[in-house]
């Protein structure tokens, strides 16, 4: 009998062994492909490598602005391939130590739960005094003509298999504007594919502030993305993607199609039904601690259809861990940052100034252009980067945070934990931040208001 059976090994799985493990209890880890579960291996640590390579390729082609000149700079794609693979290597082996160091059983191998208590993975039958569903997402297949037989002969690929192309497209049609197919669009439009980005929205990335969505637009249509918005997709053939835009149906020749529409939570096939838990459009249903409507289930993770995201998972499997341990603790999600790691970065938490006014709520907008960063001026040319407060006009709180620009991505841990606190404008004005810095930009907004 185990104290805790934990069904897959991806942040929050991993996360939820290593710490129920530390505090002594017995655990079971069961995953299905590979320890780190699609972050690590198919997600957002392999799609940062990519991108890393494409940023030291994009400086030594425009070294010149910067006084550099390096001729001939190219990208040797297989090589990036390696190398990626080299540190999702290093990364997953880093997990089975942990799971090592932590005294926590695992099992390779797909898990069903058989009732409340019991999982069952292939001929055995594991029971748990509680059980922790952590089996993440999968990205959404839509049933337009010609996809299946797509993904099928590997015309079509999904998140995973379009960072193992062994070559670079000539042309490589994206559907679906949102994180994964603007990241991917930037790693192999640096790479040298003709890219196309097939979006149903009028605006990408998704729940982005609409200004920030329009500037990274334009960035990225600068750099010869193509992007048809308002587009429904409703063929892929053997060579092109057909969509239809205000009436009209129009045809774009694909080498490859990458399909990024959405992710759904994996909640087939895990045995639910015999435990009795309730989903709710595909999703496990929890509360605030994590909990299923099953005592002692509990799920976090992408599998709870909320936020999918890495991070809100780690700490989603914390709140599952300390209330199985009896602490009280409690999920919230006011400041859960995101990014998207396009170049420039986008960032973001909390309101926007869309949610806030669809919330009715009392707000003061400042903005201000990151060109109010000395270090920013020093390292981008021209950079049309800004930064957006949301701030409660009668609290003088920040509600919201929103930037556009490089190292946004290390600067909104910031900003959430200004939105997490409740922090005043007037303590902000009172911090000090270090200089030469982008964050630095937060300060410029802060005084602006
Ligand atoms: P997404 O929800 O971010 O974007 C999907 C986009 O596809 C939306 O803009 C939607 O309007 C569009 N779309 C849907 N059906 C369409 C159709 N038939 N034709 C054209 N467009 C269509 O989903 P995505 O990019 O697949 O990412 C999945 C999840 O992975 C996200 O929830 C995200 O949180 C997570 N992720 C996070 C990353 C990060 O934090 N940096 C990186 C990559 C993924």
């Amino acid at each position: 009998m185990f104290d805790l059976i934990v069904l897959g090994g991806g942040p929050a799985g991993y996360l939820a062994a290593e710490r129920a493990g530390h505090a002594g209890q017995k655990v079971l880890l069961i995953e299905k492909r590979a320890l780190g579960g699609v972050c690590l291996n198919e997600g957002c640590i392999p799609s940062k490598a990519l991108l890393h390579s494409a940023k030291v390729l994009d400086y030594a082609k425009h070294g010149a602005q910067y006084g550099v000149n390096i001729s001939g700079a190219s990208i040797d794609h297989a090589a990036v391939v390696a190398r990626k693979n080299r540190v999702v290597k290093t990364l997953v082996s880093g997990v089975a130590a942990l799971m090592k160091a932590n005294k926590v059983t695992v099992v390779t191998g797909e898990g069903m739960l058989t009732g409340k208590n019991t999982v069952r993975v292939g001929g055995d039958t594991y029971e748990g005094r509680n059980l922790l569903i952590c089996t993440g997402s999968e990205p959404v297949i839509p049933p337009i003509k010609g996809v299946k037989e797509g993904l099928a002969n590997g015309l079509v690929l999904t998140n995973r298999e379009i960072l193992d192309l062994p070559a670079v497209p000539e042309s490589l049609v994206v559907i679906g504007g949102g994180v994964i197919g603007l990241e991917m669009a930037s790693y192999f439009n640096s790479a040298g594919a003709k890219v196309t980005v097939i979006e149903m929205l009028p605006t990408i990335a998704g729940p982005t502030d609409r200004e920030i969505s329009a500037i990274l637009l334009k960035n990225y249509t600068d750099k010869g993305v193509v992007f048809h918005l308002g587009a429904r997709v409703v063929e892929v053939t053997e060579n092109a993607v057909v969509y239809e835009q205000d009436g009209k149906t129009v045809s774009v020749p694909a080498d490859k199609v990458l399909l990024s529409i959405g992710r759904r939570a994996s909640t087939k096939d895990i045995g639910l039904e015999a435990a009795g838990v309730y989903c709710e459009r595909g999703a496990i249903v929890t509360d605030r601690r994590m909990q299923t409507n099953v005592a002692g289930i509990y799920a976090a993770g992408d599998v709870n259809g909320r936020y999918m995201l890495a991070h809100t998972a780690y700490r989603e499997a914390e709140v599952a861990v300390n209330n199985i341990l009896g602490k009280r603790d409690v999920m919230r999600y006011n400041a859960i940052p995101s990014v998207i790691y396009t170049s420039p970065e986008v960032a973001s938490v909390g309101e926007t100034e869309e949610t806030a006014k669809e919330k009715g709520l009392d707000v003061e907008i400042v903005s201000q252009q990151m060109m109010y960063s000395g270090r920013y001026v020093a390292e981008n040319l021209a950079g049309d980067g800004i930064c957006k407060l949301i701030i409660d006009k009668k609290r003088r709180t920040v509600l919201g945070a929103h930037l556009i620009g490089n190292y946004a991505s290390e600067i909104i841990y910031g900003a959430a934990i200004m939105v997490e606190t409740e922090m005043r404008v007037s303590d902000i004005k009172e911090l000090v931040f270090p200089h030469p810095t982008v964050c630095e930009i937060i300060r410029e907004t802060i005084f602006a208001c």
